[in-house]
């Protein structure tokens, strides 16, 4: 997990479908404990209470565009965000392809302490 309390760094969470729902409101109760927070969606164009949170939280969430039914988003998401580790966690169903991330792009999900 990024940034126990004894590296003094913060924790960090990327959140697969965090515009609304379950996913906004983990990232809402991360971000208000202090944590650092990844959140996607699908479209970045549209206004969601994502974009409303990461407007208010002096950088410490941010919103990243994902489609987790296409893998070819994968690894540029990958890419664009802050290098590994992180906990991370879907609010969505799981990608509707026989196909499996790459290895070791994303960690498995853990559990948020
Ligand atoms: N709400 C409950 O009480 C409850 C209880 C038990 C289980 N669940 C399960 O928990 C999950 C989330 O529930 P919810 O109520 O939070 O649902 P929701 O309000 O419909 O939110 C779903 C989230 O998933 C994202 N999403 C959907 N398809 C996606 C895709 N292909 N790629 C990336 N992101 C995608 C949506 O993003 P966009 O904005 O891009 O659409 C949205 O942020 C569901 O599987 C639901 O069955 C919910």
């Amino acid at each position: 997990m990024a940034g126990t309390p004894e590296s003094g760094r913060a924790k960090t969470a990327l959140i697969v479908g965090a515009s609304r729902g379950l996913g906004h409101a983990i990232a809402a109760e991360l971000a208000a404990r202090g944590w650092d927070v990844v959140g996607t969606v699908r479209d970045q164009a549209a206004r969601t209470p994502l974009q409303d949170l990461a407007a208010r939280s002096n950088g410490h969430v941010t919103v990243e565009q994902l489609d987790i039914n296409d893998p070819n988003q994968y690894a540029p998401l990958h890419e664009r965000i802050a290098p590994p580790p992180w906990t991370s966690c879907s609010s969505t169903r799981g990608p509707r392809t026989t196909r499996t991330p790459p290895s070791g792009r994303f960690p498995p999900r853990t559990s948020l302490r």
